[in-house]
């Protein structure tokens, strides 16, 4: 028997008994007379001690084990005379009776523990040693819990996984595919899967009625901290449905998951339309942890003489709360200069601070200030407030003053880790007009139905018309990040093919493409439709953190590296010949 215990398990109610453990060499300590080691498996450490009086041999061989060397202890369990309150086994150790040497290691590149030296490339290289540290190890084990709670919930729901391909045709998700040549049809691909979208759909039509799938999806876009080449999506689809059943059941799913694994009660879920969200937060995620809503000031900004605000479409801003003392002009001066960085790309920032002793403002020589009071007042702002403002073309500008938001959100500390905030945003465009491409693109994907009301409108419309439709797709949005998104589908062949048609697809690229889904929606299609959630930004969201990589055991780098194995990598000409793809 390798152990009796693990390295998390001994109590003081332990004491006196003889133990058997195994696990790695964490850390040794040399103090004279004594020997301590601190052996360390995935459920805690535990300090073995060897006594140089007593053992002399055997302390001898432990002053040469190194650091991650695989060792098995038998010893006696004792009680410790300082005892360390930070560790479950804090009040014992294990006085070695017998040490076996099970593996030896090499000295590791990075510390292993909580808080370790190394840098991010060398412990993505290195990940089986980082997933030694616990931090990385809970999270790997809370996405096992939340992957089980998920299974459970949707079971007592009714719903059935069932396994999807990844060899499949394109998917149109709105990312590229990555691509796999198929060596018995030479000159042909295979897509992997950016969801199993389509599928999920033939299922409805195969009368599954109730489907999930915790399911890799695969798709070749930049990256970003909440986004990896392959993710893991909680994949759902049901049949005989209006939105409010998919809401309904997936509001519960979020509520199980957040009960279940942090024991938070969510409570009931507002819901947005997605023109509200941009016009009153400048997002079609807004993180309602904190207020600061957009107030449009074009009504008593514009025609006095400011030729900046008369000449944009929309005047908008937002009221920091309490900060007039503490933002000293150089922190504004500071904060213009983030917003005219490229990436946000914004003219510049007028500011109005309500302070003791007046008001002060970066338009003070065009406005009184009783009329940047009455601003003021739209914002019901307070002594000790300051209203930042911008302004230019409407789209623009609401999208630079939720990034000033978020960012006022994150330097005040109003983002509070613990505070969990889910909103539904509802009634998305179901059409987004590409100026540049001069057509229209899903704004969810091909196969999302438009509202009831609109079908007539989308059937006979004319272009503009096709601008205003608006889908049954909806979003589940946690503390400003979208977790889901999904929609009712078309399940009607004529409407699907106008749908297509509005996409710019000919009726023989239609086919090529979807034959198989047009020709399953000749047999008795359900009304179906269904949601994803980011199963890896689920994951990270209930831990208070940006970055999904954290939460997945192999993980790529921004370039879309395996450091471990260092894919992608080339292959073989032999491979390549097979494949029927030309060298040049
Ligand atoms: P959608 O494209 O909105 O919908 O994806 C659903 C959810 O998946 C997560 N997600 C990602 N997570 C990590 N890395 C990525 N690259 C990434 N891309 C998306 C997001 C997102 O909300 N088939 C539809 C769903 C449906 O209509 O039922 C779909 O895939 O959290």
């Amino acid at each position: 028997m390798y152990r009796t215990h693990d390295c998390g398990q001994l109590r003081i109610s332990e004491v006196g008994n003889q133990v058997t453990l195994s696990g790695w060499v964490q850390k040794a300590r040399d103090l004279g007379g004594m020997t301590f080691l601190d052996l360390r498996d995935r459920y805690g450490i535990t300090q073995v001690v060897f006594n140089m009086d007593e053992n002399a041999d055997l302390c001898q061989e432990a002053r040469k084990l190194g650091r991650e060397f695989v060792v098995q202890i038998t010893g006696t369990v004792r009680e410790r005379s300082s005892k360390n309150p930070n560790r479950a086994t804090g009040d014992i150790e294990v006085e070695a009776i017998t040490l076996k040497v099970l593996n030896v290691s090499a000295t590791p590149p990075f510390t292993i523990e909580d808080n370790t030296d190394g840098g991010d490339d060398l412990r993505m290289k290195y990940r089986y040693l980082d997933l030694r540290r616990s931090p990385v190890q809970n999270n790997i084990i809370f996405r096992s819990k939340l992957a089980l709670e998920s299974r459970k919930y949707l079971d007592s729901q009714g719903f059935i996984e069932v396994e999807t391909p990844f060899l499949i045709k394109s998917t149109p998700e709105g990312a590229r595919d990555f691509v796999v040549p198929s060596r018995m049809n030479p000159g042909e691909f295979y897509a992997l899967p950016q969801s199993p979208q389509t599928f999920k759909q033939i299922l409805m039509v195969a009368g599954l009625d109730k489907y999930f799938q915790i399911v890799k999806c695969f798709r070749d876009e930049d990256l970003r901290a909440d986004r990896q080449p392959e993710f893991t999506q909680i994949d759902c689809e049901m049949s005989f449905v209006h939105i409010e059943d998919i809401l309904n059941v997936f509001e519960g799913l979020a509520k199980h998951l957040f009960k279940h694994t942090l024991n938070i009660d969510l409570g009931e879920f507002p819901r947005m339309s997605y023109d509200e969200a941009l016009q009153r937060y400048g997002s079609d995620k807004p993180d309602l942890r904190f207020g600061m809503e957009f107030v449009e000031l074009n009504d008593i900004a514009k025609g006095h003489g400011f030729s900046v605000f008369d000449s944009a479409e929309m005047v908008v801003g937002i009221c920091a709360e309490g900060i007039a003392d503490s933002y000293s002009n150089k922190d504004i001066k500071d904060l213009t200069e983030w917003l005219q960085r490229p990436q946000i790309g914004a003219k510049g920032l007028v500011y109005v601070k309500f302070q003791a002793d007046g008001i002060k403002s970066s338009v003070g020589k065009f406005y009184s200030d009783e009329q940047l009071q009455a601003w003021g007042n739209k914002f019901d702002a307070k002594q000790g407030d300051v209203l930042f403002i911008l302004s230019g073309e409407t789209e623009k500008t609401r999208k630079q003053l939720n990034e000033l938001r978020l960012e006022l959100g994150r330097r005040m500390g109003l983002m509070k880790a613990g505070d969990f905030k889910p909103l539904w945003v509802i009634d998305f465009p179901l059409l987004e007009w590409d100026e540049d491409a001069q057509r229209f693109f899903a704004m969810h994907h091909p196969f999302t139905s438009p509202k009831q009301a609109d079908i007539p409108r989308m059937m006979y419309g004319d272009h503009e018309t096709m601008k205003s439709l608006r889908a049954d797709a909806y979003d589940l949005v946690i503390n400003g990040v979208e977790i889901g998104g999904g929609s009712i589908r078309i399940h009607d062949r004529e409407l699907q093919s106008k749908n297509f048609d509005l996409l710019g697809f000919s009726k023989e690229e239609a086919e090529h493409q979807f034959g198989f889904l047009l020709g399953a929606f000749e047999y008795g299609a359900p009304p179906h439709g269904g949601i994803a959630f980011g199963f890896d930004r689920l994951c990270a969201v209930l831990n208070g953190v940006n970055s999904i990589r954290d939460f997945i055991a192999f993980p790529k780098n921004n370039q879309g590296r395996d450091m471990m194995i260092d894919a992608p990598s080339t292959i073989h000409d032999v491979q390549l010949k097979e494949l029927g793809i030309k060298i040049s």
